[in-house]
């Protein structure tokens, strides 16, 4: 199993003081900046776009931006994150007509792609791209919204995913991204997950490096 992740979604953050709660999320031990694109459309909710990926990449964040494409449709914004330097681009496949070609771009873009999976959505749309995958990311709860609970048969699909992935022989993260807080981590860590988002478990917390260092060390095997 790799190096564990953690990637604080900055969906929970003061959006007033973006610039310096990256900062400090990062100081406090975070791996990569989970950001979380939402349209109004493919989610009832509405966020922050390539714009202010720039703008962090501008204040000197140099850590890997995950952009989770909660958007519909998916490939415009593909080159546009690309350029204000996205690391990792994730999108719903669901929401893509070519899902391939979507993840093709994001490759020659020079990013990490992957799939994002809903509750409810099969896993096999990763069946004949696994060779373009850098990460495969499934939500437990239903996205639009931080806060929400972790929905508990997310972990026999982690278990699915994390067979999948391994007998692919492909180089995947599996990701989480859903009400994961340091009292089901482990058991989160132990269905498969190698790549930990949490919003309001770390920034409704007082203290970040509390939250992510107890993360830490719930998953220290
Ligand atoms: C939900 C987003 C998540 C969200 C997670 O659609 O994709 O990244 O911010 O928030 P918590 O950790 O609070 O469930
Ligand atoms: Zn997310």
């Amino acid at each position: 199993m790799k190096e564990c992740l953690i990637a604080p979604s900055i969906l929970s953050a003061d959006f007033a003081r973006l610039g310096e709660e990256v900062e400090n999320v990062l100081a406090a031990g975070a791996d990569v900046v989970h950001f979380d694109v939402m349209d109004n459309h493919y989610v009832p909710n509405l966020t922050i776009g390539p714009m202010v990926c720039k703008a962090l990449r501008n204040h000197g964040i140099t850590a890997p931006i995950d952009v989770h494409l909660m958007v519909k449709p998916v490939d415009q914004m593909i080159g546009d994150f690309a350029e204000a330097g996205a690391t990792y681009i994730t999108f719903h496949p669901e929401a893509s007509e070519h899902i391939d070609r979507s993840l093709q771009l994001i490759k020659a873009a020079g990013c990490k792609a992957g799939l994002v999976f809903n509750p409810a959505t099969p896993l096999h749309y990763m069946d004949y791209v696994m060779d373009k995958l850098d990460v495969v990311l499934l939500m437990s709860v239903n996205p639009g919204f931080g806060g929400q609970s972790f929905i508990p048969n997310t972990l026999d699909k982690l278990r699915e995913a994390r067979a999948k992935i391994d007998a692919s022989g492909f180089d995947i993260r599996l990701e989480i991204d859903g009400g994961v807080k340091v009292d089901n981590i482990a058991e989160i860590y132990a269905a498969g997950a190698d790549m930990f988002v949490a919003g309001s478990a770390i920034f409704n917390a007082p203290d970040y490096k509390t939250v992510i260092d107890k993360m830490r060390s719930e998953i220290a095997s």
